[in-house]
């Protein structure tokens, strides 16, 4: 999972973030992935709990703030969307404290986790830049 220099938005702050998002969740999906031995990966995986966890909220909060700014006109649904994504981590970090990091569950998070990076920043992100660009040129 690669950083493309096509999920810019033009935003420095937020390209940046996101820059460090992807690169933190393709080694937290590379070391999922590789061979060995899983108790020894634990310590990666709880790393990146911990990391998404922090990151996440401070990176999408100063997204907000820009969408704020720029009265940005998704900004409501793109605010719930941030919301669902934190809930859903931390359901994530409630069922590994209940059940246990097991190989399979955290498979299953790691999957849900690109798919929604790559579907946020790579789409919905965009339309911020999108926006801005148009309000740039004086089209709105
Ligand atoms: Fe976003």
């Amino acid at each position: 999972m690669m950083w493309k220099e096509k999920y810019k938005i033009g935003v420095p702050l937020v390209d940046q973030q996101h820059e460090e998002l992807f690169k933190r969740v393709s080694e937290f999906i590379q070391t999922v992935q590789k061979k060995g031995i899983w108790t020894e990966k634990l310590d990666k995986v709880k790393e990146t709990m911990a990391f998404m966890q922090e990151y996440v909220v401070v990176h999408f909060h100063d997204e907000e703030v820009y969408q704020e700014e720029v009265e940005y006109p998704e900004r409501e649904s793109h605010k719930q969307d941030h919301t669902q994504f934190k809930e859903a981590v931390g359901n994530y970090v409630n069922r590994f404290k209940e059940e246990g990091y097991s190989e399979e569950l955290v498979q299953e998070f790691s999957g849900k986790l690109v798919a929604w990076l790559i579907m946020h920043v790579a789409a919905k992100d965009q339309k911020i830049g999108e926006y801005v660009d148009a309000q740039e040129r004086g089209e709105l």
